[in-house]
């Protein structure tokens, strides 16, 4: 029940790979339930997928998306929230029903609410078909940070220094990265059928090695994929630590 490694010799075919897997999944259930990542690491996927919606290959009209996390306080349109980076990297490109689609919701006024009604939202979709997932520099996933615990559920959590500084190359500066974000929990990942990780470049080394070394710690907390009987990790040989 090991993490099944897929190994590509660079991003774009790191890309290709894990679309590949999706687009199999959309076709043998055009209404599949598929659960997105953000972060530079799946930009390349996305393209894929709308690469193949352009040639006809692929429909998402069906489709429902769950996204992992999301900035908060943040708005819709501020241009680094989680919301606009769907959009702008595949949502807008593709026939995806925008209805169909949840991001956490960082404009809320009740955050602790707002991760209540996400958990609703999950729930009320059903199990996603698969979870693209990238790996934070620290192990994390979502915004699951290193912690001497970890959340079960859809949560508000505070952002460590070293993410705030990983992302702050999107933002204006560092001092404008939000210092909180809501994110689901490690048991709502555990729950989608099939789970994809990707992964690429040496900063994300240690991280994967940690994953990969197959225990369970709340240092790494992508280590609780091990749990899960279908997880691939799609990566770069740089990743792999070579
Ligand atoms: C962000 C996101 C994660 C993402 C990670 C890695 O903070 N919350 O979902 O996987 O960091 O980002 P990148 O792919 O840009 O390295």
């Amino acid at each position: 029940m090991s993490i099944q490694v897929i190994k590509c010799k660079d991003y774009e075919e790191m890309s290709r790979t894990a679309a590949a897997i999706v687009a199999e999944i959309v076709k043998q259930r055009p209404d599949a339930v598929l659960g997105l990542a953000t972060g530079s690491t799946p930009v390349g996927t996305y393209r894929e997928l709308i690469r193949m919606y352009e040639a006809g290959e692929l429909s998402f009209s069906r489709v429902t998306t769950v996204n992992l996390d999301e900035y908060y306080p943040i708005s819709p349109d501020n241009d680094q929230s989680y919301r606009y980076f769907m959009n702008h990297n595949l949502f807008d490109h593709v026939d995806l029903d925008k209805a169909h689609t949840y991001v956490p919701d960082g404009n809320a006024a009740d955050p602790e609410e707002a991760c209540r009604r996400y958990e609703e939202t999950l729930a009320a979709v059903g199990q996603a078909d698969v979870q693209l997932l990238g790996i934070g520099q620290n192990g994390h996933i979502g915004f699951n940070e290193p912690a001497d615990s970890l959340a079960v559920e859809t949560h508000v959590t505070g952002l460590t220094e070293s993410t705030i500084r990983a992302n702050a190359r999107f933002f204006a500066s560092e001092a404008e990265v939000p210092t909180r974000a809501l994110t689901m929990g490690i048991g709502s990942i555990l729950r989608a059928k099939k789970i994809l990780i990707l992964a690429n470049g040496a900063a994300k080394r240690e991280a994967v090695a940690a994953m990969l070394a197959g225990g369970l710690t709340t240092a790494c907390p992508a280590s609780f994929l091990n749990l899960h009987p279908d997880v691939t990790l799609i990566c770069d040989g740089a990743a792999l630590g070579e």
